[in-house]
């Protein structure tokens, strides 16, 4: 797994999952630290490979901590509780975490780049997700981020169209 994630990784589980437990030492390794249960995580095969639970367990341990704090760097306060559902939608157990999620915004194919969005709001968001999560997700899946190639993945591999 990349040396970015084991760094990240406590202080994601820190904020996902137990937001109340005070100022423990949350970025040691210790053994009187709360058991981690991606602790010593290792993959264990590309993610296309992988069966659902193996996968659940990869986006815990591994898609989570890497893109928390790309969006807390990017919103704060509306990314406090960035999780599962923050990609999947709170329907994410009955829709089985099925990708593209048609809950969020519906990116229509005529409006690249998104960062050169008339609407202030999409423009900032387009950039964001130009630079930070498309490009980044598509490396942790294994997948290509180079338009054309067959292992594409970008934008719609999370949005819906309109
Ligand atoms: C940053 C966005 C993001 C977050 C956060 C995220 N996922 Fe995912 N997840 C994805 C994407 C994108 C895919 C689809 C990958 C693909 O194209 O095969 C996916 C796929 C999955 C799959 C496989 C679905 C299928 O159809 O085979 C499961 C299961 C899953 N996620 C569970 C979770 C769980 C549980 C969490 C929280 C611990 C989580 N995900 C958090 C983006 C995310
Ligand atoms: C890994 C999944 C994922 C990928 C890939 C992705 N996005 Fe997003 N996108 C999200 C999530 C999650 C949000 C925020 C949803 C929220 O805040 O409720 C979002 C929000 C947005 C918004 C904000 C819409 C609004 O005004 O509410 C825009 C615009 C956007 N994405 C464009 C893009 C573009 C353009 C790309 C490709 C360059 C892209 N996204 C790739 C997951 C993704």
């Amino acid at each position: 797994m990349p040396v970015r994630s084991l760094l990240f990784l406590s202080l994601s589980l820190f904020l996902v999952a137990c937001p109340t437990t005070g100022d423990d030492d949350d970025a040691s390794n210790d053994d009187d630290a709360v058991a981690d249960p991606c602790e010593g995580y290792e993959a264990p095969s590309e993610f296309d490979d992988m069966n659902d639970d193996e996968k659940r367990d990869y986006m815990t341990c591994v898609v989570v901590p890497e893109m928390a704090p790309r969006f807390q760097e990017f919103d704060a306060d509306e990314y406090a509780n960035f999780g599962c559902d923050t990609c999947h939608g709170d329907d994410r157990v009955e829709r089985e975490h099925e990708m593209p999620n048609p809950d969020l915004y519906r990116l229509p194919l005529s409006g690249f780049p998104f960062s050169d969005d008339p609407d202030p709001e999409v423009a900032v968001y387009g950039d964001f997700m130009e630079t930070e999560v498309s490009g980044n997700m598509a490396d942790l899946l294994g997948r290509s981020s180079e338009f054309g190639d067959p292992d594409f993945f970008g934008c719609y591999g999370c949005h819906e169209q309109p």
